[in-house]
């Protein structure tokens, strides 16, 4: 649904980013703005601010900014039109309504039910647990050393061995029987229905808005199948969901731990890693890895240490590097995965297992080299040589040096030799490939270039920022500055509606960004735009001196790229003309 902008500017504009904001962080008055810890990274000295004036906030410490909507996106890892929808609902405010189609409608109607119903079922199983009827499960789960808290938590529950008796439950609530078949909770036939789990502890499955979307249920025991699943209905789709990431999300740690079952993600949350998710009973696919991608760029792999995690690893790498998340393993050794490890030596070992997680390349190293035997001089040439072709899966050059001077002082390669290997691989496989094996002159200029934008970019930067703080200052560059002397594209935009709001006295940083909010990265640089003052504390003469240098600087950048680019003589001269006055210009 696209929500016009008018629409998305009144929601902003009703939601004071203060008062939103004052409800998930602490804060404090210090001049004109509010000062507190950051949400988004760890800090024990606040730098994170908020300006009523502009009704924006930027942290100085990580370089988080925007206005209440990015900031209500960002905080609960909402969608863009589910944060618009939160603060809409916030401020009682009605959105306009889509147009459905009547099967559209009844979809969705579907849904609802489903989800009620599935609410429930975990509600009686959780009850069930709790009674007489449920005490093999419940010792079952405390035998497993879960506490109360951690089972109310994961919301555990107990399917007893009646065979119906949450079918006839489902019932009394008045579903149909039609309705009931699609819940894949019971089983309906003519002959009577029955339920499909029974004598099992039930693991309600919840979806990232803590909605219940389906169960799985283990046996207490030895029994066969070990767990059974809810099918894939309306609601419940494996490749899409991960398991604990209803918590997970919210966690502040950097990174996600991903392990493969319900009671490792359990165990693990009990144990205060509440950043663990698994995916269930499926391998980790590309959606799991985008879904992840959301939330962060780190994740720990913490898979079962047998032939089958390893081989789910090895499968879950080149995933998780395709969408961006740079991955680690973790080392679970002696024992079988996470549940059984901090059973036995506790969250500390746990933590410390964390830390020496081994980077995924090596991972993937360690095992190939399992496949050779180095007592054979030509296996270990085959090492060799496999090892330098998945070098050579790095494009770029540094990076692949790293890498080349990781693996061979960890496999105790000489480096010259493995660099020479990797180089008369890649003539053999692309000269392109070998161009960019060497950091050639080109690449140094092109740095050096980029140094010096980076400085032009940073002065357009604090123009604009010292602009919208202090207005006045737009009439010392009347006649000297346009939006046009802001070469960068979307400084230039954003420049013009800075320009524009002052004309109009209707000057509104978090309504520009609102504009923005579309595309996360110009959202972040514009908001960043806003915020880029300077932290150092100056004298009324020394501010001076500073806008006066970097409004020179600006100007000077933006005519000499106009000179580079004059058509003619005629307007060659009047540039030169205009480079000569800004020498004298004193503001
Ligand atoms: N799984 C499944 N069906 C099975 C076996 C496993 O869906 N028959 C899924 C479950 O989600 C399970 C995960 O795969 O949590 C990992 O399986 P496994 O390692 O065998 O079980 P554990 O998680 O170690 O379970 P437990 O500790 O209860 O034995
Ligand atoms: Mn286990």
């Amino acid at each position: 649904m696209f929500y016009p902008e008018e629409i998305v500017e009144e929601v902003r504009s009703r939601n004071n980013i203060v008062d939103v904001i004052s409800g998930y962080v602490k804060m404090q008055k210090r001049g004109s703005n509010y000062f507190g810890l950051c949400p988004f990274h760890n800090e024990k000295s606040p730098s994170f601010s908020v300006s009523p004036d502009k009704q924006m906030y930027y942290c100085f410490g990580c370089g988080a900014g925007g206005n209440v909507i990015t900031f209500v996106m960002e905080y609960e890892n909402y969608s863009f039109k589910e944060a618009l929808e939160s603060l809409a609902d916030r401020v009682g405010m009605e959105l306009p309504k889509e147009e459905e189609s009547k099967e559209a409608r009844a979809h969705a109607e579907l849904r609802v039910t489903l989800l009620k119903i599935n609410k429930l079922a975990a509600n009686y199983f959780y009850f069930q647990l709790k009674q007489p009827q449920g005490k093999q499960g419940y010792d079952y789960l405390t035998g497993r050393k879960l506490s109360d808290e951690t089972i109310r938590r994961f919301g555990l529950g107990f399917a007893n061995k009646t065979s119906n008796d949450l079918y006839l439950y489902l019932k009394s609530k008045n579903y149909s029987d039609q309705v009931l078949a699609q819940t894949g909770l019971v089983t309906v036939e003519e002959r009577g229905s029955h339920d499909k789990f029974w004598n099992r502890v039930m693991f309600p499955i919840m979806d990232v808005n803590n909605r219940v979307i389906g169960f799985g249920g283990r046996v207490m025991g030895d029994g066969t199948p070990k767990y059974l699943n809810s099918p894939e209905t309306r609601l419940f789709d494996k490749s899409r969901n991960l398991y604990g990431l209803n918590y997970a999300r919210t966690s502040r740690e950097k990174y996600m731990l991903v392990c493969e079952g319900y009671m490792d993600v359990i165990a693990l949350h009990q144990a205060g890693f509440t950043n663990a998710v698994a995916s269930l009973g499926t391998a980790f696919t590309s959606q799991h890895g985008m879904i992840l991608k959301r939330y962060t760029d780190q994740v720990i792999l913490t898979y079962d240490s047998d032939g089958a995690g390893v081989k789910a690893a090895l499968r879950a790498i080149p995933i998780l590097k395709d969408v961006g998340i740079s991955c680690k393993v973790l080392n679970m050794k002696p024992y079988k995965d996470p549940d059984e490890f901090i059973k036995n030596l506790g969250a500390e070992a746990f933590r410390e297992r964390i830390e020496k997680a081994r980077n995924s390349f090596l991972f993937e190293i360690d095992v190939l080299k399992q496949e050779f035997n180095f007592e054979d001089p030509e296996q270990k040439t085959g090492f060799y040589n496999r090892v330098a072709e998945k070098l050579l899966s790095f494009s770029d050059a540094l990076e692949r040096d790293n890498y080349i001077q990781a693996v061979s002082k960890e496999y105790l390669i000489n480096y010259q030799d493995l660099k020479q290997l990797v180089n008369r691989l890649s003539l053999r496989i692309s000269p392109v490939a070998e161009a960019a094996m060497e950091r050639r002159p080109e690449t140094v200029l092109r740095e050096k270039k980029k140094e010096k934008e980076d400085g032009v970019k940073r002065s357009q930067r604090l123009l604009l920022t010292w602009l919208i703080e202090n207005p006045l200052l737009f009439d010392k560059i009347e006649g000297i500055i346009t939006p046009e002397d802001f070469r960068d594209q979307l400084y230039h935009q954003v420049a013009q509606m800075v320009f524009d709001g002052h004309k109009t006295g209707d000057l509104n940083p978090a309504g520009i960004l609102n504009r923005f909010i579309n595309d996360e990265v110009q959202y972040k640089e514009v908001a960043g735009l806003f915020n880029a003052s300077l932290r150092e504390e100056l004298n009324p003469e020394e501010q001076r001196k500073a806008f006066s240098e970097i409004v020179k600087k600006v100007k000077k950048n933006s005519l000499d790229e106009a000179s580079r680019r004059a058509a003619d003589i005629g307007q060659l001269q009047k540039i030169i003309q205009a480079q000569n006055e800004l020498k004298n210009l004193n503001l």
